[in-house]
This record gives structure tokens, sequence and C-alpha cells, in this order.
């Protein structure tokens, strides 16, 4: 399927979420549109608890939804196999969580390394590849050193380091400085922007930090189970 076309990357048509439990039913996202385009910065910004995960977990195909369709390239996900799945959340969607789910026993080169290991990649390319992302987000110095060990805004870079690690087209980020002191939620934003540019992303970034969002190409707020457009004022 070209991507050169003028379809979005992504897109969600009528989507619907519903938690359900034995006690009531929790209607998360209703009947929600989005179109996402090659290259867009999207910032998603929302209360707590209005489903801005829960929108991110259906992107990265983690979970799936109640109603409506998500297309990944004009492919519905839903038509995926079990196997499609696995490939579009390892080789599409590089992710970027507020907790950087690195594995603290293994050094910061061999977590980068894992991803393209899992999809095929030969070693020698893929700790090449490793140690060229490391630099990437500055952390060529500790790549020998245990993630556990690292500080939170250097947990956080080598996250995003092994988000590329398979060259997504996507990159998907709940909350990537909601952790992070000020300084380095700014190191990490100005981080966020560079890779952006340098690896020819599409991302979405959920997150409650409105510099974040201001510098987004796109700003929408999540709010009844649906999406609006915003502009996020300049403040600083
Ligand atoms: N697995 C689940 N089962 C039941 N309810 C869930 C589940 N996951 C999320 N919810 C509910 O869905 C709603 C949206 O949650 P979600 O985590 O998506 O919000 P959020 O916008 O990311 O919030 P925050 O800004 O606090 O991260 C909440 O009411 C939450 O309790
Ligand atoms: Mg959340």
């Amino acid at each position: 399927m070209s991507t050169t076309d003028s379809a979005p990357l992504l897109q969600a048509e009528e989507l619907t979420k519903i938690f359900r439990s034995a006690t009531e039913d929790v209607v998360v996202l209703e009947r929600l549109n989005l179109e996402v385009y090659e290259g867009e910065r999207v910032a998603l910004i929302g209360e707590s608890g209005t489903g801005k995960t829960t929108l991110l977990h259906l992107l990265a195909a983690l979970d799936t939804p109640t109603r409506g369709e998500l297309y990944f390239k004009r492919q519905k996900l839903s038509d995926f196999s079990l196997a499609e799945r696995a490939a579009y959340r390892n080789l599409q969607v590089g992710f970027v969580w507020q907790m950087h789910y690195l594995l603290p026993e293994f050094t910061a080169l061999e977590n980068v390394m894992l991803p393209q290991l899992i999809a095929g990649t030969k070693f020698e390319e893929a700790e090449t590849q490793a140690k060229t992302l490391l630099a990437e987000v500055e952390m060529d110095k500790a790549w020998q050193r245990r993630a556990g060990e690292l500080s939170g805004g250097e947990q956080q870079r080598v996250a995003l380091a092994r988000a590329l690690a398979n060259r997504p087209a996507l990159l998907l980020a709940d909350e990537p400085t909601g952790n992070l002191d000020r300084r380095t939620a700014g190191l990490v934003m100005d981080l966020l922007e560079r890779l952006h540019k340098a690896h020819r992303l599409t991302s979405v970034v959920a997150t409650h930090n409105l510099e974040l969002a201001q510098r987004a190409s796109r700003t929408l707020r999540l709010e009844n189970g649906q999406l609006v457009e915003t502009v996020v004022p300049r403040f600083y």
C-alpha cells in the first residue's frame, strides 16, 4: 500500500470503548473519530480519566475497541491476524510510557537491542543500530550500565531509543515527561522533537504537560468520549 497518497497514516472511525464490569459499564470512548497524517505531531490532552491511555492502547493494538474501526495505512486493524498484530506492534509502532518499562537487569544497550533481535535482526546489526540510537539520545557513554541503575531522565532517553529501534512509522507516547522534573522534562521534550524530525515520525503524545502540548503541530482534547481540536495558549 502506498504511503505517499493523501490517506491518513492512522484513522479511527466511530471508535467506542466500553469497559464492562459486573456492576456497571464504563463508556470511555464514544464514536470517536481521528485522522492522523504522516509527519504530524499530535498532542492528546484531557482531564484524568477521560481515556487518553485507553485510546493509545487501542491505537497500539494492545487492546481492541468495543465498536468502530481503526485503520493503519488504510488497513483495518481488526482484519489483522494475531501475527500481524504482533508485527504491527513491534515494527510499525514505537511506544514510550510514563513508566519506561525497561528491563532493569539488562544494560541500556541490551534494552535497545532486544526488540530488534525479536524482530529477527542480526546481532551485530542490532548492536550497531542500538549504539547509534543511544548516541542520538546522548546516552552513548552509558550503554554498558544496567537500566535499573540509571536516573529517571536517563531511563526515559533509553526508552526513547528502544522505541525507535525497529524504525517505526508511528511513535505513541503516554505522559513521557510525567515522572520527570522540569529541567529533565525539557530535555526529553527537545529530544522528542529532534527524533520526530530525524526519523520522519508521526507522533501521538498524551500529556498533562501543557508546554509539551503547545509544541505539537495539533492538539486534541479528549472530553465526553470524543476528540475536540483545541489551541493551547503559549504560557511561558
Ligand atoms: N481495564 C480497565 N477496566 C475498567 N476500567 C478501565 C480500564 N482501563 C481504564 N478504565 C477506566 O477508563 C477510564 C479512562 O481511563 P484512562 O486510563 O484511559 O484515562 P486517562 O485519560 O489516561 O487518565 P490519566 O490522565 O489519569 O492518565 C477511567 O475511568 C478508568 O477507570
Ligand atoms: Mg493515562
